[in-house]
């Protein structure tokens, strides 16, 4: 049991309107700064193989100038095992990543890939990073991470926040029961839990109520609504809500 739920902001998508236009604003090492300034627990940034949005030079800075730690969101390639092992973030999280995906959509297959994510944590672990696997809440993916050496397993959300904003109820309530009962298995195992993707204010409670989990990492959401509220009550108010859901 988690008591203190930590809150991962995630600062891809301020790299993807910098990107828009090219240049350097906005800046996601100020959005981190300043999330990090309102009580954000970490931050998470995503270099994806095309650097669509987050690039290497943003990842140096945010090493630089962060005093929370730095979530690193990777495929498992060569290329960003050994950017990660040169910069030694706090926490290395592995993602699946496909280019014409828009976003992360799916969760890691490890059983269908053990011996080659094992050896893709092994040389993580030793320069002390803490290896998270992002995976679809099944309860066959979780056994599986332990078998590969992570340390924690971060359960997609996503299938229950799209249930949620089509008001299918029915189908919510199972997918949250489903993560409810992969947060109690992975809690089991040993893995510390995570869970994140397409977390909203008005989806956030059942997940945020959920004892075993011990942080969320929240981006696109927070980045749409700094347009509107600003980042810092952004971040603010989804704190709240996380906060009021484990009272
Ligand atoms: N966790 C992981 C592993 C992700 O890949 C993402 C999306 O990049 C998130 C959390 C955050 O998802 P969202 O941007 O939808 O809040």
């Amino acid at each position: 049991m988690a008591n203190k739920q930590r809150l991962g902001v995630n600062i891809d998508h301020v790299a993807t309107l910098r990107n828009a236009r090219g240049g350097a604003y906005p800046d996601p090492v100020r959005a981190a700064l300043m999330a990090e300034a309102v009580g954000a627990d970490g931050i998470t940034a995503h270099l994806r193989e095309d650097r669509r949005h987050i690039q290497d030079k943003d990842i140096y800075a945010l090493m630089d100038a962060l005093t929370v730690p730095l979530n690193f969101e990777i495929a498992a390639t060569a290329e960003m095992q050994a950017i990660a092992l040169r910069l030694k973030p706090h926490a290395v999280c592995i993602v699946p990543e496909k280019r014409e995906e828009r976003t992360t959509e799916g969760g890691l297959e490890i059983a269908a890939d053990q011996n080659r994510l094992a050896d893709f944590i092994i040389p993580l672990s030793e320069v002390g990073c803490r290896v998270s696997l992002f995976v679809e809440a099944d309860e066959r993916q979780l056994e599986a991470c332990v078998g590969v050496g992570a340390d924690v397993v971060e359960l997609h959300t996503g299938a229950y926040c799209d249930f949620h904003a089509k008001g299918d109820i029915r189908a919510t309530d199972d997918e949250l029961k489903r993560i409810m009962r992969c947060t109690a298995l992975a809690d089991e195992l040993g893995l510390e839990v995570h869970a994140g993707h397409g977390l909203t204010f008005g989806n956030v409670g059942p997940i945020a109520a959920l004892s075993e989990v011990a942080e969320l990492n929240i981006g696109h959401f927070l980045i749409g609504e700094a347009v509107f509220m600003g980042l810092e009550p952004a971040i603010v108010e989804m704190r709240r809500l996380m906060q009021q859901a484990r009272a």
